[in-house]
């Protein structure tokens, strides 16, 4: 089945405490957008387009050096996603969206998710357990429900999807409407979305402390 890959690369990286956009913070010598770039070539994608900040594009070019397509991503996700679905090939069966966010991501991962795709799944999700009690607080932070912790799932990327799914979901979504994940905007569109396992390597770096934990594991 034909693929391509989507990387979301355009974030700031604020909660990093960064000098440079996070997708450009280096991991073991390598930029985080590097090593996302090559999870979805390793897993099996055809071809990588990869939403940038405008304004650090030579610099994204230089480290990816020809691996990726590159597009100007927007001030959200979702704008960043949208841009790279209108420049990804309309001919790929499949596309697959990963976050530059989640440089450990296995080619396992990747490849779980084309095989749902490929045995028919609209949109499929790597999800892990949730191990701790998690509740929903209200505004003054006080406790308001507990749900059933066996059915709860963290989700994490690379999410796929039919790209004919992905393309329709995107245009019925309002310019302007922000969403967490792309599953979430297949959703809208009531399109159901089927899970594989995830991998606790695909954490998503997001303050010091993710980094600082992730280059203890490439050191191994
Ligand atoms: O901010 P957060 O860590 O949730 O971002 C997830 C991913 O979305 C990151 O890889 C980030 O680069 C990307 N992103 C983007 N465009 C934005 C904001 C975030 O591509 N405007």
């Amino acid at each position: 089945m034909s693929a391509v890959g989507i990387v979301a690369a355009a974030g700031s990286g604020l909660r990093l405490g960064a000098d440079r956009p996070k997708a450009l913070v280096p991991l073991g010598g390598r930029p985080l957008v590097v090593w996302a770039v090559a999870t979805l070539l390793d897993g099996g994608v055809d071809e990588v387009v990869v939403a940038v900040p405008p304004a650090e594009r030579e610099a994204f070019a230089t480290v990816l050096r020809g691996t990726a397509t590159l597009v100007d991503g927007g001030d959200t996700r979702t704008a960043s996603v949208r841009a790279a679905l209108d420049a990804s090939d309309p001919g790929a069966a499949a596309v697959l969206v990963h976050d530059a966010a989640r440089p450990l991501t296995p080619p396992g991962v990747v490849v779980r998710v084309l095989e749902a795709l490929a045995a028919g799944a609209p949109a499929v999700v790597p999800v892990l357990p949730v191990v701790d009690t998690t509740v929903v607080v209200d505004a003054d932070g006080v406790v308001t429900a507990a749900p059933d912790r066996a059915t709860l799932r963290r989700v994490q990327t690379p999410q796929g999807f039919s790209r004919v799914v992905l393309a329709e979901a995107y245009r019925a979504l309002p310019l302007g409407e922000e969403l967490t994940d792309d599953a979430a905007v297949v959703r809208a569109l009531g399109v159901p979305v089927r899970t594989v396992a995830g991998d606790e390597r695909a954490a998503k770096v997001t303050v010091a402390h993710d980094l600082a934990l992730a280059e203890l594991q490439v050191q191994r």
